[in-house]
């Protein structure tokens, strides 16, 4: 996830460099691993800097920036780590043209190779890089720039909002598929941008452009067109955002947003992969990563929640599997060696005690291989391999979107090292976005809340692969709404927390019609009748009988991905009693995002 901006106007208090930047301050919650900006003029000139957008701020020339058209991007690296090379924007090798880009072309390779073959050079090792040459090959056919940005962009295969600038041209050319492009109606100029937040200084009059539209803003129109090259009308929309909550995209609170963004995040996680190979799954950037004898997870926090979740598939497949918080993982007492595949799942790839257990586990000889989200992180670095769940960034400290796309990530991970079955499998996972979604549109948690806000406690109960969903619904009660909460695998109520169930003690049960339905409803009439109220998270209400006075539904999904799909309904019930309870949802007290002490 990047951001991007552009902008071509005729304001005169304000040079275009500082429009940009304005505009890019408000996108970089969508990553901070690089900046830049490109103006064009009869040359373009391109400003780019590794680091937050005030690095690039300190690297600007000290008289501000003039030009007619400006594009800029701030980055969350997925092709090539954080640098200053794979900052955008890239240039064709003649430098008359910038693009900015986010998403991923996926053939990039292809297209690297027939330009390579061309006598074309290039800089970065972004999946970027090769739209400038393309397009810089098309003008130097005959092409007019928007003739040539499209035959350009009808090249690529993938996701993405690019958006160019050409020397000697005024015009900001940008188009979009499967990732955000939205247009800002000035009165004295025109923005495009991944989201509203970027220009609504300016203006809040938006147009929300679909997939396969081309449009070129010049100081004086703007003229948006389809795949064919008709031109179009769209309705421009007014939106009535404070721009304090802008970064939120509306929502209140990153959290939600975050919440909100998990059909995307899953999208990004499963993009290219798995492949089906005869029947068995294979990961590409795992080649040469065989069946392990033995694994062993290091992890902490919600993302040891994700660990437990995935080290149980591995079982299931006959591996020996073992999960350790990484805080606990000793290498002197706990039997390692090169045999073991010691996996660290951590979403900031930062965590001082992951890191530590991978560096021990790595002094050992073990293989090591790192579940993470972001590009370029020490876990990545050093790792013999690295999976990157492509969650995009998050800023809440709560982990939402990370936890489910690290259980997809476990999920295939756990399919391609043990050579399992494929069947059924592939079809389930790529349904689960779309799942994910129709819970977003239609639960009831926010009820729930309500219902349950003065509580004494909450517990969280499941069996199977859903036990630790029960651990991560409690962890994340306890963290944002500071009440207590516990999570149990169901089978251990009997043995000493059930003296703490009360009637004013909810309790969250996983009751998935699976394997597990018959005893968990044994479990539920446990705490039914010490009077305890029973919220059900179920994909078989009909089933349950009068056993539950709530029940929060899921889609029916393979019996290895109902916990993946519960645990956004306890996100859910969990964001809204924070929220009644007026807590700061998004930096809780006493804790942090990452997490660099042991
Ligand atoms: C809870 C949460 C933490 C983290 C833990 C590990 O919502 O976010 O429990 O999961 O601090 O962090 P990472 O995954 O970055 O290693």
């Amino acid at each position: 996830m990047c951001g991007i901006i552009g902008y071509t106007g005729t304001r005169r208090d304000e040079a275009l460099s500082e429009v940009l930047l304005n505009g890019l301050s408000s996108l970089e919650y969508r990553g901070y691993d690089s900046a830049g900006v490109a103006i064009a003029n009869a040359t373009v000139s391109v400003y780019k800097s590794e680091g937050e957008l005030s690095e690039l701020e300190e690297t600007l020339p000290a008289t501000t920036l003039e030009g007619t058209a400006g594009i800029g991007h701030t980055r969350w690296s997925t092709h090539g780590p954080p640098s200053d090379t794979n900052a955008h924007p890239h240039t064709s090798c003649n430098g008359r043209v910038a693009v900015v880009h986010n998403g991923i072309v996926e053939n990039d390779q292809e297209l690297r190779d027939a330009l390579e073959a061309d006598g074309h050079e290039f800089e970065s090792e972004t999946d970027t890089e090769v739209i400038p040459h393309l397009i810089e090959t098309a003008l130097e056919q005959g092409d007019e720039p928007e003739a040539a940005f499209r035959r350009a962009i009808s090249q690529l295969e993938g996701s993405y909002a690019v958006s160019a600038v050409v020397s000697g041209h005024d015009a900001v050319l940008a188009t979009r598929n499967q990732s955000p492009l939205v247009l800002g109606v000035g009165d004295d100029g025109y923005f495009l941008a991944s989201d509203v937040p970027a220009f609504l200084e300016y203006t809040d009059d938006v147009v929300y452009l679909e997939d396969g539209q081309f449009v070129s803003i010049t100081p004086s129109g703007v003229e948006i067109s389809d795949e064919q090259g008709d031109l179009v009308d769209m309705p421009v929309e007014t939106v009535d955002w404070d721009i304090e909550d802008a970064g939120k995209s509306g929502y209140d609170h990153y959290m939600l947003k975050e919440i909100n963004e998990q059909p995307h995040a899953l999208r990004e996680c499963l993009r290219g992969r798995p492949r089906e190979l005869e029947g068995s799954i294979e990961i590409d950037e795992l080649e040469g990563l065989e069946r392990p004898a033995h694994v062993h997870f290091v992890a902490c926090g919600t993302s040891y929640h994700a660990a437990l979740y995935g080290a149980r598939l591995f079982r299931e497949q006959g591996i020996r599997t073992n999960t350790f918080l990484a805080s606990e993982y000793d290498v002197d007492s706990i039997p390692v060696d090169e045999t073991t595949l010691v996996v660290g799942v951590t979403q900031s790839g930062e965590t001082a005690d992951t890191l530590r257990a991978l560096r021990a586990a790595n002094r050992i000889g073990a293989e090591t291989l790192s579940v993470t989200n972001v590009v370029g992180c020490s876990a990545a670095r050093e790792t013999d391999y690295v999976m990157y769940i492509r969650a995009g960034p998050e800023i809440g400290v709560a982990a939402t979107k990370t936890f489910a796309s690290q259980q997809v990530a476990l999920a295939m991970l756990s399919r391609a090292l043990t050579g399992a079955s494929s069947s059924g499998f592939i079809e389930a996972l790529r349904a689960l976005p779309d799942q994910v979604q129709s819970i977003l549109d239609t639960s009831h948690a926010a009820a729930v809340a309500d219902e349950y806000v003065d509580a004494d406690a909450y517990f969280f109960i499941g069996r199977g692969y859903n036990a630790p969903v029960a651990l991560e619904g409690a962890l994340k009660m306890k963290e944002i709404t500071y009440k207590h909460a516990e999570g149990f695998p169901a089978g251990e109520l009997k043995h000493g927390p059930l003296a703490l169930v009360t009637d004013r003690t909810p309790v969250f049960a996983m009751l998935p019609g699976d394997s597990t339905a018959e005893k968990m409803l044994g479990n539920v009439r446990e705490v039914e009748s010490r009077g305890a109220p029973i919220v059900a998270v179920t994909d078989v209400p009909a089933q349950l009988g009068s056993h539950a006075d709530h029940v929060l539904e899921i889609p029916d999904t393979h019996e290895l991905f109902a916990p993946i799909l519960s645990n956004i309904q306890l996100q859910l019930v969990s964001y809204w009693v924070a929220n009644r309870l007026e807590r700061s949802i998004d930096k809780p007290r006493n804790l942090a995002k990452s997490v660099t002490v042991e």
